[in-house]
């Protein structure tokens, strides 16, 4: 399941777009997701944050949740893009165990960063072992 290269070109350029809508005052950790839909759009997430600070959503979450309020429940891929990372990131555990609820085992993940850095990465690596996808919905 990958995407040709202008595709995962233009993914990333709209997940650098998110990380421009950013909240992080506390932080200063801007990231940007895109979220491609099977029918061939794309949802945007940024990362929201809070003077509570537990209460910071990332970037793919906010991508994801954004995409099924919108009613998109199927996607292709996900880009995500950190320009204040010192070394590629790739998603936090929680993004990892959300994002792998509502894909397949070998969705892509698209992982850039401002210095050139990119790595792509199937969810069944992010999240391996994942023994709850027996009690999953689909
Ligand atoms: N963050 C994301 O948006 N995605 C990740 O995968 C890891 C971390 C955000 C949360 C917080 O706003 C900031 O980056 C620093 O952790």
């Amino acid at each position: 399941m990958d995407l040709d290269k202008d595709t995962v070109s233009r993914l990333q350029s709209e997940a650098k777009e998110a990380s421009s809508y950013s909240y992080s005052p506390y932080s200063r950790f801007r990231v940007g997701a895109a979220l491609l839909t099977a029918d061939g759009r794309i949802v945007r997430g940024a990362n929201i944050e809070n003077r509570s600070y537990g209460l910071a959503n990332c970037a793919e979450r906010s991508a994801i949740f954004s995409a099924l309020s919108q009613g998109d429940s199927e996607f292709s891929a996900m880009a995500i893009y950190t320009p204040d990372a010192k070394e590629l990131l790739s998603p936090c555990g929680a993004c990892r165990q959300v994002i792998s609820e509502f894909v397949p085992p070998d969705f892509p993940v698209y992982c850039s960063d401002g210095q050139g850095g990119f790595k792509r990465f199937a969810v069944k690596e992010l999240l391996p072992h994942d023994s709850l996808q027996d009690l999953s919905a689909g």
